[in-house]
């Protein structure tokens, strides 16, 4: 079934029918104020942190998207209402129809009803903390039509998200007041001017408000049915204590054919409601304020453009997939509808990872979060698996929260600083390529000597943090010299303690290659010879202790017994997918142990919605494996298609050169190609999530967990770089690509250090590897291309065979 479709021109995803199985959302706000917004306008605002500094109130895991950021219109002779949004109100679609546009940092509603034609548009522009929603109501009937709107927004309680559910003073600790068209509502507490209170405002006069929650819905009903709509009239209520709103409503006569247009405005600090009232009733301000989100999208997305013959991956590697990765190196784990603030801070690896795929679109985010990281490493090596980089960021770490609510309340050194027990082994590793791949992209050499201070005291340069990760995976080895598993490896259920993780030792291998290069480039030639012997003794460790030969794939560990964890002996969790594809990705293995690997990964662990984590599921629990012999089966962790994973086995086969298996891979983890078959996905079709369940569970198909997933960055990341083969070295721009082989070619234009290079890849004698020549403005080119002078576009020919 299918409830919508791609349009690329726009970058947008057009919903047509609304009564999607689940809310499908989207994410509004580039800086500090963000929206979580489904297409039925239910979410929730906040500011900087979910958890610290919500703006409106949200019921997760409800069987509806509720409250929201609704316009309700009422048609005033008839007493008839509706939202432009189709819940809450929820029209039959026999007589309303609704279309919602989700695109880059906006979503766009439209209902028509009953001879009235609504829109409205939500966004955030850049440089404000605050929600846009442009509203134009158009008249398409014949005859005069007397139109009331009122918006509706339920403001959070506090500032701390979980008080919304459990704090008794939060219902007499704040407060509305109404002036000039801006409810704002005001944290009574709070001393910090600027963040303390929130607000909601109109660029029109409004006729009614009201500021208490109750006033405007009435008792015992909900958002479907107000009192204050059903009436026409809000109650004119704004006061301390109790459930605060945002409504301000007006009445509008519109004769046929003609439109108003105005905007509700949703934002933070003291007297902004007022400035930007005044600024946004000029409505050229609105359009050129939509016009920067557009062109903020436009300018990073156009850093990597692809044509080739799979639209599937062109229209999600154009657009969505960079768009989710970015999303997600913004807001790493922390506001999602079903991530809904629990937590603040960031995830070490999913951090680390995230921000590989965006040096180009984002590099000042990824030098941003790769500091952050830094400053959440310890001496000893390992990352503070869960930390808020304001602890560590020298202008914030002093600012206590009674002063600002924006910053997270600093815990002391002995909680902020864990001890080994509570040590992810794989977390400090994902750092060392994602350095080197912001440096090949951005040329900044001297972030390599940069002074970074660790969590624990003590400062390095950059080049320092990175030795002190790999020495540290170096140290932490168990007998037969595999890393041990410590808490958990990349594997959040797989708690191996002393027990060894084949993953992490291949995860090792491949940052020590990324760090041997650059080792190289730099002319550091004992660490060369140092790193090498390193990665030898890795390589032959995984060798001797990691192939199961009866299997045909590597184990995923040993447990602290030194019993091994996924052989073709086992019954439950036989074969395992990190592990295989990592062996394979990080250049340890041979060509002929990693096809083997990787023809096994295609036999147990393939579905038609992409690669298993591991088969058969675990069903009986086993303390020294971990957590994910206790998750049901074929769900998360435990024998689903966990999706972040998958990615690395699209690298994997076009390391081994085998471009139909890569693609195919692809493929099945695409949510594009499952637009038509959403009774089963259930989830959106333009974001990957992070699982899908396995073959194992009654609901095999079904995606759960959109938006905040390892797997876009890694999507992306993989097909740009391994698939399409265009990927940055210390030397310059390379070309490699890895096809299917019924592929002719593909074009690529790819923005590098302000030159754009226009790429033409040729395939005449159908192979998936290898290129045979490549010329640079007609010129024949040996190795890597060289950095070009700014604002230079060149051609590139690159001729497989
Ligand atoms: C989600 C976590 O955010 C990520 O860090 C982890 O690698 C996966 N779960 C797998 O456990």
């Amino acid at each position: 079934m299918k409830y919508g479709f791609f349009d690329n021109d726009n970058r947008e995803y057009v919903i047509t029918r609304p009564d999607v199985p689940a809310p499908w959302t989207n994410y509004l706000g580039t800086e500090k104020f963000c929206t979580v917004i489904s297409h039925n306008a239910g979410g929730y605002s906040f500011y900087n942190s979910p958890e610290h500094n919500r703006v409106t109130k949200f019921r997760p895991n409800a069987s509806f998207d509720r409250p929201g950021h609704y316009v309700y219109l009422r048609d005033d002779e008839t007493g008839d209402y509706w939202s432009i949004s189709w819940q809450p109100v929820a029209k039959s679609l026999d007589e309303a129809s609704y279309e919602v546009r989700h695109g880059l940092s906006y979503s766009k509603f439209k209902c028509e009803y009953n001879g009235i034609t609504a829109t409205k548009t939500l966004f955030v522009p850049k440089g404000e903390d605050a929600e846009v929603w442009d509203v134009v109501i158009k008249n398409t009937s014949d005859k005069p039509r007397t139109i009331s709107t009122f918006s509706f927004v339920e403001f959070s309680f506090s500032h701390i998200q979980s008080d919304n559910q459990n704090h008794q003073m939060s219902l007499y600790s704040a407060g509305t007041e109404y002036k000039d068209g801006v409810l704002e509502y005001d944290l009574y507490y709070n001393t910090n001017e600027q963040e303390g209170f929130y607000y909601l405002a109109s660029t029109f006069d409004p006729d009614s408000y009201d500021g208490q929650r109750d006033n405007f819905l009435g008792l015992y009903r909900d958002e479907a049915n107000p009192i204050a709509v059903e009436q026409g009239k809000c109650s004119n209520s704004a006061q301390t204590c109790y459930n605060h709103c945002g409504s301000l409503h007006k009445q509008f006569v519109i004769q046929p054919d003609e439109e108003v247009r105005f905007a509700y405005i949703l934002g933070i600090g003291k007297g902004n409601g007022e400035k930007l009232r005044t600024k946004y009733q000029d409505l050229a301000n609105v359009d050129a304020a939509f016009a920067g989100i557009k062109a903020h999208w436009d300018e990073r997305c156009n850093k990597f453009q692809v044509k080739s013959p799979n639209q599937g991956l062109d229209t999600m590697i154009n657009t969505w997939t960079l768009y989710q990765a970015e999303t997600c190196v913004v807001w790493s784990r922390f506001a999602s509808f079903i991530e809904v603030g629990g937590r603040t801070g960031l995830g070490y690896r999913d951090t680390a990872q995230d921000a590989i795929s965006v040096p180009h679109s984002n590099p000042e985010m990824t030098r941003k979060r790769l500091v952050d990281l830094l400053r959440g490493q310890v001496k000893a090596g390992y990352g503070l698996h869960l930390f808020d980089p304001d602890w560590f960021d020298p202008e914030k770490a002093d600012v206590k929260p009674s002063k600002s609510p924006t910053v997270v309340p600093t815990p002391s050194d002995e909680d902020k600083i864990h001890g080994i027990e509570d040590t992810c082994s794989d977390d400090h590793l994902w750092i060392v390529p994602t350095i080197c791949k912001y440096v090949m992209e951005t040329g900044e050499e001297s972030f390599f000597d940069e002074q970074i201070p660790y969590a624990d005291g003590g400062n390095a340069s950059v080049y320092d943090h990175m030795k002190a990760a790999l020495d540290f995976s170096a140290q932490y080895v168990g007998n037969t010299g595999i890393c041990k598993g410590l808490r958990a490896d990349w594997n959040d259920c797989l708690n191996l303690g002393g027990g060894e993780s084949s993953m992490v030792s291949f995860l090792h291998y491949w940052a020590l290659q990324e760090f041997i290069d650059l080792a190289k480039y730099l002319g550091k030639n004992d660490d060369v010879d140092t790193y090498t012997t390193m990665a030898e003794g890795v390589r032959q460790a995984c060798e001797t202790h990691l192939w199961d030969d009866e299997g045909g794939w590597y184990i995923r560990g040993l447990t602290k017994d030194g019993d091994k964890i996924g052989t073709a002996q086992q019954t439950e969790g036989r074969i395992h997918l990190e592990s295989n594809t990592l062996a394979v990705l990080s250049g340890a293995v041979s060509q002929e142990r990693g096809e083997r690997a990787m023809d096994s990964v295609d036999e147990h662990l393939y579905s038609p919605y992409g690669l298993h984590l591991n088969s058969p599921s675990f069903s009986t629990p086993n303390d020294d494996i971990g957590f994910v012999t206790r998750v049901y089966q074929g769900v998360k962790e435990n024998g689903a298609i966990f999706s972040h994973p998958n990615p690395w086995a699209w690298v994997a086969e076009a390391k081994l050169g085998r471009g139909d298996k890569a693609m195919k891979f692809y493929d099945a983890l695409n949510p594009y190609n499952q637009n038509e078959m959403i009774e089963k996905r259930i989830a959106e079709p333009y974001s990957y999530v992070q699982f899908v369940m396995g073959r194992d569970h009654q609901d095999h198909g079904r995606a759960n967990h959109p938006w905040l997933t390892g797997t876009s960055g890694w999507a992306y990341f993989a097909v740009t770089n391994f698939i399409l083969g265009v990927s940055l070295g210390f030397e310059g721009l390379n070309i490699d690509p890895c096809i299917p082989t019924d592929w002719p070619g593909f074009e690529v234009t790819r923005q590098w250090r302000g030159a754009t290079f226009n790429i033409t890849v040729q395939n005449p004698d159908n192979v998936s590897k290898g290129v045979k020549s490549i010329t640079l403005n007609g010129v024949a080119i040996e190795g890597a291309i060289p950095t070009q002078a700014d604002g230079s576009v060149h051609d590139v020919v690159v001729v497989m065979g």
